[in-house]
C-alpha cells in the first residue's frame, strides 16, 4: 500500500516574472537528448534569451545520440552566456529516465530543472519554475498542462492525447496521496531542489522521473505552473509502444515497493495462474494423458506464468540471481506448496478437528504466506548496498 507520509501541500500556480525571482540559488538545467541535432542550437538561443543574468545557470545535456548532436551542442555553446556541458553516454542505460537520473547525480546546484530538447517545453518558463519554488518554499515545481492557462496543444493527434490522459488518470488513481497537488504527473518539465533527492533514492530504471520523485522522495510542498505544451520544433518524438510498456512496469514497481502491496500483487498473479493451469490440464487430458501426471505438468504452466508476471511487475529490481537459478528456486517453492498443502490439511482436519473446507482454506492461506515469504527471501533477495560509480563528465 502507499507508504505513509505527509501529503504535499498544494500551493497552486504563481504568476512571477523573471525580475521577481528572489535571491536565487544556482540552477542546473538537465536536458536529455536523443538525436536532437536540429533542435539544440535553437534551444540554447532561446534559453540565452530567457535566463536572467542574475540567475546562476549551467546547462547539462545528457546525450544518448547516434547523430552529431554533441558536436552541434558544442558549437552552439560557444555563444552562450552560461556554461554548457555535454555528457555523452556510450552505454545509454535506462533511456530517457536513466539519462535524467545521471544528470541529477552530477548536479551540485541548489536547483535542478529538467526539460526536453525539442522546444515543447517553453524555455522562458525556466526562471518562473525556480522563482515559484523560491517564493513558496516548495521543493518541487511542476510545469502542468492541466492547469487553467496550460494546454496540450503540441500533443500530436487524438490518439496521443487519449493515451496521455489515460496514463495520467491511472497514475493519479494508483498514487492518490503522493500525487495530491500534482495535476500533471507525466510532465517532463519541472524544477526541484537538489536537496529533495539523494541520487540513490532514484531507481536507475525509473522511467517517469517526476512520478518517481513524487512517490519516493515525498516533497513536503509542491507548486505548479501552467504551461502550453508546444509543437516539436524539429524532428520526431522518440516515444514508442515499448516506452509505454516501460511506463507500466515502472508504475508497478513503484506501486509494489511495500511488502504488503507486493503480497497483494503476488496473490492476484497467483490467482491468474489458474487460467494457464486449467488450460494445460484440458489440453493434456484431451490429448489422452492420465489426469494425475497431467495435473503435475499443467501445474508447471501456471508456475511459469506466475514466474514471468512476478518478474516483470513485482521483483523487477531484485533479479540479482542468475535467471536459471531464479526459475529453479521459484518452481521448487511453487511445487513444495502443493506438496505441503495435503499434510497441512491433514493436521488441521485430523489433529485439530477442523471441518474439511475451513481446514483447506487455512492450509491455502498458510502455504500462500509461506510461499510469498520464501519467494522474497530465497528467490529475490533484497538489493545489496549500492556502489555509486563516479565517472568523469564528458567534454
Ligand atoms: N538521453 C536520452 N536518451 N534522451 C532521450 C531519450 C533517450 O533514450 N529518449 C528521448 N530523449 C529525449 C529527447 O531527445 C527529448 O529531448 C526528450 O527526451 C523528450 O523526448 P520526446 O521523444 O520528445 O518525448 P515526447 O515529446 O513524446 O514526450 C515528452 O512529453 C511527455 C508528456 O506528454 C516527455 O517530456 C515525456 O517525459 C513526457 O511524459
Ligand atoms: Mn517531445
Amino acid at each position: 500500500m502507499e507508504p505513509e507520509g505527509a501529503a504535499p501541500a498544494r500551493l497552486g500556480s504563481t504568476g512571477l516574472d523573471a525580475a521577481e525571482v528572489p535571491a536565487p540559488g544556482s540552477v542546473t538545467l538537465i536536458i536529455p537528448t536523443f538525436n536532437e541535432a536540429a533542435n539544440v542550437a535553437e534551444l540554447l538561443r532561446r534559453l540565452a534569451g530567457s535566463l536572467p543574468a542574475h540567475l546562476p545557470c549551467e546547462v547539462l545535456f545528457v546525450d544518448d545520440s547516434t547523430d552529431d548532436t554533441p558536436a552541434v551542442i558544442e558549437k552552439a555553446a560557444s555563444g552562450c552566456p552560461f556554461p554548457v556541458a555535454v555528457l555523452h553516454r556510450e552505454h545509454p542505460e535506462g533511456g530517457l529516465g536513466g539519462a535524467v537520473v545521471e544528470g541529477i547525480r552530477r548536479a551540485a546546484s541548489d536547483w535542478i530543472v529538467v526539460m526536453d530538447a525539442d522546444l515543447q517545453h517553453p524555455p522562458h518558463l525556466v526562471p518562473e519554475l525556480v522563482g515559484a519554488g523560491e517564493r513558496t518554499g516548495a521543493d518541487l515545481v511542476v510545469a502542468s498542462r492541466y492547469l487553467p492557462g496550460g494546454s496540450r496543444a503540441g500533443l500530436a493527434g487524438s490518439y496521443r492525447v487519449a493515451v496521455s490522459r489515460g496514463a495520467t488518470w491511472l497514475t493519479k488513481g494508483l498514487f492518490p496521496r503522493a500525487l495530491r497537488g500534482i495535476s500533471d504527473p507525466m510532465s517532463g518539465f519541472f524544477a526541484m531542489r537538489r536537496s529533495l533527492v539523494t541520487a540513490d533514492a532514484l531507481h536507475p530504471l525509473g522511467y517517469k522521473i517526476l512520478l518517481e520523485l513524487a512517490v519516493r522522495c515525498r516533497p513536503a510542498e509542491v507548486a505548479e505552473v501552467p504551461f502550453v505544451f508546444q509543437d516539436r520544433y524539429a524532428g520526431a518524438s522518440k516515444s514508442t509502444a515499448r516506452e509505454g510498456l516501460r511506463f507500466l512496469t515502472h508504475l508497478a514497481a513503484l506501486r509494489s515497493a511495500s511488502p504488503a502491496a507486493r503480497m497483494i500483487g503476488f496473490g492476484l498473479i497467483g490467482l491468474s495462474g489458474f487460467v494457464p493451469n486449467l488450460a494445460g490440464l484440458w489440453l493434456l487430458t484431451h490429448a489422452g494423458m492420465h489426469y494425475l501426471p497431467a495435473e503435475i505438468v499443467a501445474n508447471q504452466a501456471g508456475v511459469l506464468w506466475n514466474f514471468v508476471l512476478i518478474e516483470a511487475f513485482l521483483f523487477r529490481d531484485r533479479r540479482h540471481r542468475h535467471r536459471a537459478d531464479r526459475i529453479g528456486r521459484f518452481a521448487l517453492l511453487a511445487n513444495a506448496d502443493l506438496l505441503l498443502r495435503i499434510p497441512l490439511i491433514a493436521v488441521f482436519a485430523g489433529r485439530l478437528g477442523m471441518a474439511v473446507l475451513p481446514a483447506t482454506a487455512l492450509a491455502l492461506v498458510t502455504t500462500f504466506v509461506l510461499r510469498f515469504a520464501a519467494t522474497e527471501a530465497l528467490v529475490y533477495l533484497p538489493r545489496p548496498p549500492r556502489r555509486t560509480p563516479r565517472r568523469t563528465a564528458g567534454s
